[in-house]
């Protein structure tokens, strides 16, 4: 039986912990996307799907306004409120589950931000989460989230099982997989597998889900991939992975 999302997290929820980039996406995605959200100073920024809130800390740490983080998983929360208490931040963080924003106002946040929250919410869930970004985002705040990128999970030939990032897809393919269910890992450099799923959506999926929620705007878009660099820094670790599309992050401007 498929246990729920919130379980698998709060189960999770340990292995997740970190100060440090640990986990592959914390080298392929995170620092890419921290990036993306400069200028941040002074911003008041809302961190959906934040977990255990290493982006929400890392933003902070680089000069964000008010952090509200939110995740459905309560025992990521209590990790992350119990990171606050023993080096406050001043972030706030509550659980609660992204397509139902109703305890913030419109117009409050100047920067939303999701890192691989999306992976876990159906089509129809992802344009509800996307209309509630939209609401409570203040024109010309932004919007910046990243995905697993939509085909990478179709891109390793027998990629069951494969360190250090996989999804089983069994017999779906990139269309009759949408909105379907599919389980994998992602490993830290120090060899723990970590359990993470995908429901499946396709490029154009994403951009439908944006344009119904009132985002007109063209977003940019970064494929994101293994460096040399990183290559250069552990090859055992990141080599199974060379060429392959990885992540998919967006950023765009509510009009
Ligand atoms: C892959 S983790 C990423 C955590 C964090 N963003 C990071 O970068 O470390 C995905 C997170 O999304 C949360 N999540 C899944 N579905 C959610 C929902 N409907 N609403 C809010 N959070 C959700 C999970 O509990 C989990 O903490």
């Amino acid at each position: 039986m498929t246990i729920s999302t919130q379980k698998l997290y709060d189960e999770a929820s340990e292995d997740w912990i970190r100060k440090e980039p640990t986990l592959l996406s914390d080298y392929t995605a995170r620092p890419f996307l921290l990036d993306w959200c400069q200028p941040v100073a002074g911003l008041d920024v809302l961190d959906l799907g934040c977990g255990e809130g290493y982006f929400a800390r890392n933003l902070k740490i680089r000069g964000a306004g008010n952090i509200e983080g939110v995740d459905l998983s309560p025992e990521m929360i209590q990790r992350a409120v119990a990171e606050e208490s023993r080096e406050e931040l001043g972030i706030q963080y509550r659980t609660g589950d992204a397509t139902e924003l109703d305890g913030f106002p419109d117009d409050c946040f100047d920067l939303v931000v999701s890192v691989f929250l999306f992976n876990y919410l159906t089509r129809e869930q992802t344009a509800q989460a996307m209309r509630e970004i939209h609401r409570v985002l203040r024109p010309g705040g932004r919007f910046i989230f990243a995905v697993p990128h939509p085909s990478f999970a179709f891109s390793r030939e027998s990629s069951e099982g494969q360190a250090p990032f996989y999804f089983t897809t069994g017999d779906s393919g990139y269309f009759s997989g949408r909105d379907q269910l599919f389980e994998g890992e992602i490993y830290r450099r120090d060899g723990v597998a970590l359990a993470v799923r995908c429901v499946h959506k396709t490029l154009a999926d994403y951009f439908s889900s944006l344009q119904s929620a009132g985002f007109s705007k063209l977003p940019e878009i970064e494929e994101l991939h293994v460096t040399p660099e990183m290559l250069k820094t552990d090859e055992k670790f990141f080599g199974p992975l060379v060429d392959r599309p990885l992540h998919m992050a967006f950023r765009m401007e509510k009009s």
